[in-house]
């Protein structure tokens, strides 16, 4: 006899199904479809992460669970149904979205994440943590992506599904997302434990901005290199994609990616007119009090000398700056 956590992963395979089907075959997916086709998912997308509908019902996960003999309650708990305020019934906590099947790391569906087709808020509803979901030791898309993660050696990290599902259509399938959150110390480890480079993706906004700082500093002291994407300001890995195609977005944004020291230096340089005397100097010494917590010489080195070529300063002068910076770190 099967467990609760292995019921409600059945029933979790039970719902991409019908999610799936729904979407794919159904009158009642056409609104699911007429989203896709606008978005530009393909069928090999929406067939490899089992992209499906749920529709714009109370009822339809409710019916066929219920049909099933699936204990209700159970499914509350397994964030699939909600229960009416009077006690009296259970609806379908998906309704009217595009569904995304989240996976364990061995391929199993233990969440859902749903994208609204109309505007209703929230734009992304994730299940919540459950017995058998804890989004913070999740990364989607990892079960699809670990032969090419070991292949390469490396990973990109996105901030969200559809980004790892745009990325895949562009050919690239070492990609795995958070679920719109920054990244736990649990996930920086899975990441570590499967590859050494990690490519960070994240949209160009403030928040992305700032999780990828986050992100950085936890995948830092997981052991991994880093390397920060050139997403231009204002777009997405998703919304590059489609308006730039799969060639660019592997050239100029994955393959023009900086490392961290290099992000931080344009980061702070955002907003700073560098032609003016103090703004310049203000700048000069953010980033050298930067360069004083890198631990290897040759990084110092490196960064002190591309600062003194830049603004035409003496290697010595920032040397002995970056000693004082040094000394007031202890
Ligand atoms: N995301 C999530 N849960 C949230 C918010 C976001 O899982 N509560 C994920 C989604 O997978 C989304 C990604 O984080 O792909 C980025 O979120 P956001 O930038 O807010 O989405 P948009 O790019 O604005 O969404 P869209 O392109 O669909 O309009
Ligand atoms: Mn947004
Ligand atoms: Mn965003
Ligand atoms: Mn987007
Ligand atoms: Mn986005």
């Amino acid at each position: 006899v099967d467990g609760p956590h292995e019921t409600m992963r059945t029933a979790h395979e039970l719902a991409a199904k019908l999610y799936y089907h729904v979407l794919t075959l159904t009158e009642q997916g056409a609104d699911g479809r007429e989203y896709v086709k606008e978005r530009g998912f393909t069928r090999e997308q929406i067939e490899q992460f089992q992209i499906g509908f749920a529709p714009d019902r109370w009822d339809s996960l409710t019916t066929i669970l219920d049909k099933r003999e699936y204990s209700l309650d159970l499914m509350v708990e397994a964030g699939l149904l909600g229960e009416r305020e009077s006690k009296d019934g259970y609806f379908d906590r998906f309704r009217n979205r595009l569904m995304f099947p989240i996976w364990d790391g061995q391929g199993k569906v233990i969440a859902f994440g749903g994208r609204t087709v109309s505007d209703e808020k929230p734009k992304y509803l994730n299940s919540a943590d459950t017995p058998i979901f804890h989004k913070g030791q999740t990364l989607y898309g990892i079960h699809l992506a670990r032969p090419s993660i070991r292949k390469e050696g490396s990973v990109i990290l996105f901030e969200g599904y559809v980004d790892v599902i745009a990325a895949w259509g562009a050919g690239l399938t070492n990609t795995v997302a958070t679920l719109g959150t920054a990244l736990t110390e649990e996930q920086g480890r899975i990441i570590r434990r499967n590859a050494e480079t990690v490519t960070i993706c994240y949209d160009s906004d403030n928040a992305g901005i700032n999780a990828a700082f986050k992100s950085a500093s936890i995948l830092k002291q997981a052991g991994c290199i880093i390397k920060i994407a050139d997403m231009p300001e204002g777009m997405d890995p998703d919304d590059y994609i489609r308006t730039y195609g799969a060639e660019r977005f592997k050239s100029d944004v994955i393959g023009a990616s900086m490392t961290f020291m290099s992000f931080k230096m344009r980061y702070l340089r955002r907003g700073k007119n560098l032609a003016n005397e103090a703004e310049r100097m203000r700048y000069i010494e953010e980033v050298l009090s930067e360069i004083s917590t890198l631990t290897r010489a040759v990084e110092r080195d490196h960064y002190l000398r591309q600062i003194a070529e830049e603004f035409s300063l003496s290697l010595e002068a920032l040397k002995q700056e970056l000693q004082q910076n040094i000394r007031s770190n202890k």
